[in-house]
Formats: structure tokens, C-alpha cells, sequence
């Protein structure tokens, strides 16, 4: 296993607020240091919008090898981990696309199509199941059970083992604290395997009746004479899952957040203009995803950043920060769901590594808050609410466990 860089070292974020919104520290990096060396985590450190887009692109000199990252996520043991051949996120181009090629067959354009009545379904259901005129939770009663639910029927899991499905992943995905890891690991490993043992024999039931569903692509995927195995198809549906959840359910979170304590006109307008939901959701994904920065090592000596870095290096690139970048960005710090180029953040990366996913996240968030405004004409947000007290640890930097608010017909 790979060495994990700890990330926190850099930051030293005094509080889990600060992390959540971590805006001061982008502004400060960006102006004062953004080609930052630290020395004590041994790292170079990227915040401009040109050089994390370099950094995260030019695999010529960048590479997603390496032994030392920042990402820790999932179970460990095998069950928990995706198959060999689809260690998509830290290879190279040429061995890269292979892997990518494999994958896609489970996020093509026509699976895409075929799935965006069935998301709309979820999302209106979990939306008409929330109660008008009292305190709800926001986290509770939407963010976290809809990637999950898409992910379970996309995969094709019956409907009366949802349930189960999302027990298992709310362990995997629940957040670990330095306290907890060990703990943690345990349960989560143990989730994994019954999450196998469930899963395993569903695929064999594919095989001989197929389904509209990512595990059938997956089975009939052949790229070049290399399919999937049994084994492979449950543990790559795994990878999907650490992928796609809890980004997903944490965008979700951020964005109500936002409405009720950032920007008190935008669900106004949105109630009015629903069309405008799609423009909403890539500006929630600029300005309120903080979790993003990703780690390349350095391929060849090099002077791109413009500072002396010899191959072995370590660069995290920022793209949390890149996205408040004001080179690339008119007033990157206040929100504008009408920017001209609102497509062009960073939050689902950039390069042959670009988010395999990110059509699908763009479906869903666009689908639930568009069910959500045709339904709610206002919402309020609840005075007693801590926001410190309210958030946790998780891949995406700190996440809300916890956000009440009121909503009106
Ligand atoms: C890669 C972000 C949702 C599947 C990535 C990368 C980022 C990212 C930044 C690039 C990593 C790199 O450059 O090394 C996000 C965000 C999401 C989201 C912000 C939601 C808001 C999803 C979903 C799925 C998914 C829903 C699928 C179910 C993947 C896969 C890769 C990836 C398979 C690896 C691609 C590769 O290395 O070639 N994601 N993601 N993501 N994402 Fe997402």
C-alpha cells in the first residue's frame, strides 16, 4: 500500500468549519505561495488554475504513479478493492486507457439515456416523502440515500435489498477519524466481504439473464479480448461505489447549505427559472466542493511551475483553490450561477483522468434539485443550527452529518 500523504499537516485548519469552506487559504495561497514547498510532508504544492490543470493533465511529466497519495478510501482487504486491471486512477497513459476503456462500458451515452427516467424516479420519491412546515434533515431524508438508491438500481440490486445495499455502504463510506481508523477498518472490511457475498452470486444470475444495468455492461465488456471475471464485476462495482458516493451525497449537502447560508436569492430563483438548475449545479460545484486536490509525482526533471522539480517529486495540485482562481475567474468568491465559462472548474479533474463519472453526478444533482424546487416554494433555515458541531470527516474534507432546515409550499 501507498504511502498517505496527511494533507492536514499542510492546511492546519484550526476547525472542521474552516476546512469545509476553506476560502482564506486558497486566497492567501494564491496570492502569496502559489507554488508552495512543504517541507515537512515533503511536498510542492499547487494552486494557480494553469498549473493544476498542467499538473493534473501533462501525464508526460506528471504521472499518477508513484508510491506516496492522497487518498485513502474504502476496505482494504480484497473484497474491498477493485481488480487489478482497473486501477484506473493511479496508471499512466497508454496502460490507462485500457483500464478507462473497460470502465466506460458502464457510462455510455445510451446507458446514460436509459437511466436518467429511472434517477428522476428516485429523486421524485425521496423528494414527495418530505414533510412540509417542521424541521427535517436535509442529510438524513436526501443527500445521503439518493446516490446511494441511483447506484443500487443502476447496478440492478432488487429493490427489496436496497436496504441492505445502503447499510453496507454507509459503513464503507463513513467517515474515519485518526480515533476510529483502526475500528473502522474492521467494520468496513467486514462490510465489504458481505457486500461480496451478496453481490457475487447476482452476477452470476446476470450472466444468464441479462439486465439494463451497469453489471450486465459490465459483464459483456470485451476490449480487446480482455473481459471481467466473476470476481472482477463485484469488485469493480466497488470502485464505482467509493467513486460515487460520497461526492455525490456531499454535493447534494453543500448545495442546501448554500441556499439557506450563502446566497439567500439563489432557491428563489431557481423555484421561478427551474431551467436554470443545470447552470446552479456547476457553480455549487466550483464554488462549495472543497474536497478536491489530487497528488501526481513527478515524471522527468522539470521547470513547468516554473520552480526547479526533479523527478520523484511530489505535487498536489488544488483544484478547490483553482476554482477561486480570479486569472480564471470574474470574482471567483461570490457565487454566479450565469458565468460564461461556469463548465470550466476543476472539481472532477481535468486530463485523461477526468472524472468517469461526472455525467452521471451532473444527472443526478440536476434531477433532485429540480424535483426538489417544482415541489418546495420556500425554505428556511433553522437558528439553532451549529455548523461545526454538524460536520465530520469523509474523502470530501469535512461533510454535514446534520443540516435542518423548514420548507414551505
Ligand atoms: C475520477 C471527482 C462522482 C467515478 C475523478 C476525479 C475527480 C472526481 C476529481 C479525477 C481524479 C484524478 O485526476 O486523479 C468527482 C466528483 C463527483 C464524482 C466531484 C461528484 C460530485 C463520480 C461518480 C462516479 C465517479 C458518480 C461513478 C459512479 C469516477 C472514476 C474516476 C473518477 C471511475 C477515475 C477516472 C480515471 O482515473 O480515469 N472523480 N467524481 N465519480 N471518478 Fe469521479
Amino acid at each position: 500500500y501507498k504511502e498517505v500523504i496527511r494533507v492536514e499537516d499542510i492546511t492546519r485548519f484550526q476547525s472542521r468549519s474552516e476546512e469545509f469552506f476553506p476560502i482564506q487559504w486558497y486566497q492567501k495561497m494564491l496570492s502569496e505561495s502559489p507554488v508552495h514547498y512543504h517541507e515537512d510532508t515533503d511536498t510542492w504544492n499547487v494552486f494557480r488554475y494553469d498549473d493544476v490543470k498542467q499538473v493534473l493533465s501533462n501525464h508526460e511529466y506528471f504521472s499518477a504513479e508513484g508510491t506516496r497519495t492522497t487518498i485513502a478510501v474504502g476496505a482494504k482487504n480484497k473484497e474491498g478493492t477493485p481488480p487489478d486491471k482497473l486501477n484506473i486512477s493511479s496508471i499512466d497513459p497508454p496502460r490507462h486507457q485500457k483500464s478507462r476503456s473497460l470502465l466506460s462500458a458502464a457510462f455510455t451515452p445510451r446507458s446514460l439515456k436509459n437511466w436518467e427516467p429511472r434517477i428522476r424516479n428516485i429523486a421524485k420519491q425521496l423528494v414527495e416523502d418530505l414533510e412540509f412546515n417542521t424541521t427535517i434533515d436535509i442529510v438524513e431524508k436526501l443527500a445521503a440515500p439518493l446516490p446511494a438508491m441511483v447506484m443500487a438500481d443502476l447496478l440492478g440490486i432488487p429493490l427489496t435489498d436496497s436496504h441492505r445495499f445502503k447499510s453496507w455502504v454507509d459503513i464503507l463510506f463513513q467517515p474515519t477519524t485518526i480515533e476510529n481508523a483502526q475500528e473502522s477498518e474492521i467494520k468496513k472490511q467486514a462490510a465489504a466481504q458481505e457486500y461480496y457475498q451478496f453481490l457475487y452470486p447476482l452476477v452470476v444470475k446476470k450472466r444468464e439473464n441479462p439486465g439494463e444495468d451497469i453489471i450486465t455492461d459490465l459483464l459483456n465488456v470485451d476490449v480487446e479480448g480482455e473481459k471481467f471475471t466473476e470476481d472482477e464485476v463485484v469488485r469493480t462495482t466497488m470502485l464505482l461505489l467509493g467513486a460515487g458516493i460520497e461526492t455525490t451525497s456531499h454535493m447534494v449537502s453543500s448545495t442546501f447549505y448554500s441556499f439557506l447560508y450563502d446566497e439567500g436569492n439563489l432557491y428563489g430563483q431557481l423555484r421561478q427559472n427551474p431551467e436554470l438548475v443545470p447552470l446552479a449545479v456547476e457553480e455549487m460545484l466550483r464554488y462549495r466542493f472543497h474536497n478536491a486536490k489530487r497528488h501526481r509525482t513527478v515524471k522527468k526533471d522539470n521547470q513547468l511551475l516554473g520552480v526547479d522539480l526533479k523527478k520523484g517529486d511530489v505535487v498536489i495540485s488544488w483544484m478547490s483553490a483553482a476554482n477561486m482562481d480570479e486569472r480564471m475567474f470574474d470574482n471567483p468568491f461570490e457565487i454566479d450561477i450565469h458565468r460564461r465559462n461556469n463548465k470550466k472548474h476543476l472539481t472532477f479533474g481535468n486530463g485523461p483522468h477526468f472524472c468517469l463519472g461526472a455525467p452521471l453526478a451532473r444527472m443526478e444533482l440536476t434531477l433532485v434539485l429540480t424535483a426538489f424546487v417544482e415541489r418546495v416554494d420556500r425554505i428556511e433555515a433553522v437558528d439553532t443550527f451549529e455548523l461545526e458541531r454538524n460536520l465530520s470527516t469523509s474523502a470530501p474534507g469535512q461533510s454535514l452529518t446534520y443540516l435542518p432546515l423548514k420548507m414551505f409550499e
